[in-house]
């Protein structure tokens, strides 16, 4: 799905305060870099909102279903939502922007890039991974963002107390990101969530959960508290991932 995203965006709404690029976030100071390695400076997420609150932050947020409603119904807290495809992010920016969420964002880039090398540590209560892509295909399973670094870093990321969502349609990839976040000894055993009666046709956290429970298809769901180990430290973007943060290239490389 990523690179992918909705082709006609309707009526444009100015979105200028809940969308960010990734690159344009790092420009300033990647422009004064020597070429190389690059560790920028740690990303307060408090600073792109308006009012300080506890941020959690949404891997992968699509169409903005679970950041939209999250951020209405908890407005005490701050949502950051990190999108690869920019149509997508658009879309989701779009739906907060007519909201009127203060306590919405949106950053149009790669969410593994932004956790692993941009956030400052102890910065984020909450990450949320739904219906991550499950890339099928066995020359692409290294895109799959649910991976032992992926865990090790979002341990970082998160305050002590922090919490790690993951929901998934695929019980193989859940079983194997379960096996992940468990070698990394920084979280606690998986709790399981209990899935909850939707209300009405758009009561789903996502729109994938949606899809895949009006299908009657099964979802696997766990939380992952953080252990008492050191996460860590917070590894530089590449050389390539600079070429392309600075190309636009949204898609991760295909090898
Ligand atoms: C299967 S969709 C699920 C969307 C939404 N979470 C839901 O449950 O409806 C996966 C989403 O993750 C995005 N994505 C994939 N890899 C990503 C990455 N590295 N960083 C940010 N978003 C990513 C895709 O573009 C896509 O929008």
């Amino acid at each position: 799905m990523p690179g992918r995203g909705p082709k006609k965006r309707g009526l444009e709404s100015d979105v200028s305060e809940h969308l960010r690029s990734l690159a344009d976030l790092l420009a300033a100071e990647e422009s004064l870099q020597a070429d190389g390695e690059w560790l920028p400076s740690p990303l307060d997420p408090q600073s792109l909102f308006s009012t300080p609150a506890p941020i959690e932050l949404e891997v992968g947020c699509g169409k903005g279903l679970f950041l939209a409603s999250a951020a209405e119904a908890h407005p005490a807290h701050n949502y950051l939502g990190v999108e690869l495809a920019p149509g997508y992010a658009h879309l989701t920016a779009t739906r907060c922007a007519r909201r009127g969420l203060s306590n919405a964002r949106v950053i149009s880039g790669d969410a593994t890039l932004m956790i692993r090398s941009v956030l400052g540590d102890a910065t984020v209560h909450a990450v949320h991974v739904y219906f991550p892509d499950p890339w099928w295909k066995a020359r692409h399973r290294k895109r799959r963002v649910l991976c032992e670094p992926f865990f090790e870093q979002a341990a970082r990321v998160l305050i002590p107390t922090g919490v790690v969502h993951v929901w998934t349609d695929v019980e193989e990839y859940f079983d194997e990101a379960m096996v992940s976040a468990a070698a990394t000894g920084l979280f606690k055993p998986p709790r399981d969530v209990t899935e909850r009666a939707a209300q009405n046709d758009f009561d789903y956290r996502t729109h994938f959960e949606r899809r895949t429970r009006l299908a009657n298809q099964p979802v696997w769901r766990a939380e992952l508290d953080r252990s008492d180990r050191v996460p860590p430290a917070r590894q530089p973007i590449t050389m390539f991932e600079r070429i392309r943060l600075r190309t636009g290239e949204a898609d991760p490389p295909t090898k």
